[in-house]
Parts: C-alpha cells; sequence; structure tokens
C-alpha cells in the first residue's frame, strides 16, 4: 500500500508564497489542501491556480483543518512570529520562510514552542539545498580546501521588490534589510565554517541611494569573525543588475570559486560554475543538475515530506535559522554604532 501523502496549508500567496504552492504540487509525498490569502485578489488567484485546495480568508481557519499535517508561512517577515507559534500551538509541523523572526527572541520563543509541541520546525535557507552552494559545502567537508580560513559571499543584483502593501520598504514589519537577503549569505557562511564554531562577532557597514531613508541599504558588507582567526565576508549591492551570486572559500591547501548568473534571481535559465584550485591545477567541477532558488524549493518541498515521514534530517533547522537571524541584527548593530558587535543567539 502506497504511503498517504502529507497534507499541506500555505500561509501567504504572495509573490513567492505562489512558488511555494507550485512547489508541493510538484512534490511526491506532498498535497496541497488549503491556502489562507488575506486579500480577495489572492483568494482568487489562489482559487483560480489551485482548485483542489481549500481557500480560507483567516490563517486561523485553516489551523482548525484536522487534516492539514504541515503549514507553509510566506507571509511578511513581522508576521513569521504570531503565525508561527499559532502553527505550531495547533500541533502542525512548520515550514516557516526566512528569517525565522525579526528579533533573536521571536527565535527564541519559536524553536522552544516547536520543542514544546514536539513539531518540526524548518526554516526557508534552500540555498543549502543547491547543487552548486551543497558542492561548495561538500567539498570543504571532504577536506579539499585543507583548514577553511575566508569565505566571500558576494552578490550584485536590481533592487528589492516592494512587496503587498510595500511591506518590504517599511522597516518595521521587514526588521532590516539585512534580514532581506543577506541573511542567506551569512547563513551560507556559517554552514561552510561550521568546523570552526559558531561566529563570535560582526563589523559592517552599509549606505543608501535615498538621503532620506538610510536604512533602507542599497549597498552592504560584513566581515563576520569565526573562533580560529577565520573570517567570512558577506557582502551586496541593490544598486546593480541582474542577479549574479559568487562564492569564494580559500582554505590551508586549496580553493573553490563557485558562480551564479541570471536574468533574475527567479530564473530557471542560469549560468553557473564551480572551480578548484588544488594548489597545482584549476579544475572545473560538473554541476549536471541545475541550481536555482525554484529548484531548490522544490528540493526543500522533497526534504521535508522525508523528514516528517522518515525522520530524515532537516537542511536546516531552527537553530540554523536563529543564528542567521542572530548575525544579521549583530551587523545592523553595527552599521548603526560603527563598532564591532558581539554575536549572541
Ligand atoms: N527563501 C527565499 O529565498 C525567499 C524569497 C522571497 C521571499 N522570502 C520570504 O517570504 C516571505 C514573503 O515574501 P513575498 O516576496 O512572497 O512577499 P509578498 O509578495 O508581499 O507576499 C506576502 C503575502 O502575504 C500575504 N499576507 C499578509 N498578511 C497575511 C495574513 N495575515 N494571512 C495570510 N496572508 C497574509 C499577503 O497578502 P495579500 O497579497 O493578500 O496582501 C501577500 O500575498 C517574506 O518573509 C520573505 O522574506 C523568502
Amino acid at each position: 500500500m502506497s504511503e498517504r501523502a502529507i497534507r499541506f496549508g500555505l500561509i501567504g500567496f504572495g509573490a513567492w508564497g505562489q512558488h511555494h504552492a507550485s512547489s508541493i504540487v510538484k512534490t511526491d509525498g506532498a498535497e496541497l489542501v488549503a491556502i489562507a490569502a488575506r486579500t480577495e485578489t489572492s483568494r482568487a488567484a489562489a482559487k483560480q491556480i489551485h482548485p483542489q485546495a481549500e481557500v480560507l480568508s483567516d490563517y486561523r481557519k485553516l489551523l482548525a483543518l484536522e487534516d492539514v499535517d504541515c503549514v507553509d508561512v510566506v507571509v511578511p517577515s513581522h508576521l513569521h512570529h504570531e503565525i508561527g507559534l499559532a502553527v505550531l500551538d495547533a500541533g502542525k509541523h512548520l515550514l516557516l520562510e526566512k528569517p525565522m523572526g525579526i528579533s533573536v527572541a521571536e527565535c527564541n520563543d519559536l524553536v522552544q514552542r516547536a520543542t514544546d509541541k514536539d513539531r518540526l520546525l524548518a526554516v526557508g535557507h534552500e540555498l543549502r539545498l543547491s547543487s552548486l552552494w551543497g558542492r561548495v559545502k561538500e567539498l570543504i567537508d571532504e577536506g579539499f580546501v585543507g583548514e577553511p580560513q575566508y569565505v566571500l559571499v558576494e552578490l550584485s543584483r536590481n533592487p528589492y521588490r516592494l512587496g503587498s502593501d510595500g511591506w518590504r520598504y517599511d522597516i518595521s514589519r521587514v526588521g532590516n534589510w539585512i534580514l532581506e537577503e543577506p541573511i542567506h549569505f551569512f547563513d551560507l557562511a556559517r554552514w561552510y565554517l561550521s568546523n570552526a564554531g559558531d561566529p563570535v562577532s560582526v563589523y559592517a557597514s552599509a549606505n543608501s541611494r535615498q538621503p532620506n531613508h538610510p536604512e533602507l541599504q542599497d549597498n552592504f558588507s560584513a566581515i563576520v569573525n569565526f573562533p580560529g582567526n577565520r573570517y567570512a565576508v558577506v557582502t551586496q549591492t541593490l544598486s546593480a543588475f541582474e542577479h549574479h551570486l559568487t562564492v569564494k572559500v580559500t582554505g590551508t591547501k586549496g580553493a573553490l570559486w563557485a558562480a551564479w548568473s541570471g536574468a533574475k534571481d527567479r530564473t530557471r535559465h542560469p549560468t553557473f560554475a564551480l572551480q578548484t584550485f588544488d594548489g597545482e591545477e584549476v579544475r572545473t567541477i560538473e554541476i549536471t543538475k541545475i541550481t536555482g532558488e525554484l529548484f531548490e524549493l522544490e528540493d526543500q518541498m522533497a526534504m521535508l515530506v522525508q523528514a516528517i515521514r522518515a525522520g530524515k534530517p532537516l537542511s536546516c533547522t531552527a537553530e540554523d535559522g536563529r543564528w542567521s537571524v542572530a548575525m544579521c541584527l549583530a551587523a545592523q548593530e553595527s552599521v548603526d554604532t560603527g563598532a564591532v558587535a558581539k554575536i549572541g543567539a
């Protein structure tokens, strides 16, 4: 007899929520049974694209559905804490988009509640599932570079989308802009340097093209210090074009250089490459599986189905999500004070 599908509810049907919905539908062993969306417009879109799903106006009604096993939360970041806790209180597993919360206290609440309710809490740092960024991690873990000493994660792209009601340009709802995109790169840096131990401190700078809105940082750069005098550079500009992400890792024995480019972040037709240097020879590593956030989103759903069904490990745990938030908040503190900030999760 075939195993019963994991039944997903989705809260939020905006730009990224729509991609979540399509990814759930495409995933073997997953079923999209309900969608909660705020406005009539987004509910109408949800009904049209996913007629099999029950479409609700209030997320609490979705949480009351007994046949929902797992709830996927893709709403503006200031709502992650409230809605995430409600999901766990309803006894459902939770896939929560990044940032896990907009303060460390919010993240702590979520970690504690997931433990108390014995539910899975996965955080949407999907880059960890990439065939490219994941291969970098494998090479580091295999010892290819020796001891990794330096990690650079660098993005140049076009400006952020406004988001529904302009929430992404409102600091009270977005938290800060480091929590928006650089958070993924802090997550990668900590993942790549995991053998060094937890990050200790950060120094960061940022500036804006809008003189009246210095908080909307078009350019942001941070140096994150890890134990053993290792460090990562996370840097991003939103004043550029298209979407170009680069990772460089150097260690005591070798170096890696990975790059991904697309006309947009959500392209299904990117170019990407990985080169290695062992101290003598530069080689190109073939990556056969296409990579990009839309593909990783699908892999994230498959990973979650396996975690719920078979107890397989999550690619990004609540603890990882909390560290990512902690690094971003410390970086913002450093931007504000001009001093090195301690990182504490
Ligand atoms: N992991 C990644 O790579 C990635 C990529 C993009 C975004 N994200 C994260 O995903 C989240 C959503 O981003 P987005 O780009 O999808 O934003 P968006 O396009 O503005 O969509 C947000 C959606 O949330 C809905 N919403 C707001 N309050 C709600 C409520 N109480 N109940 C149900 N729905 C509610 C909005 O409804 P209306 O449309 O009806 O107003 C909107 O559809 C953010 O936290 C963002 O940081 C992650």
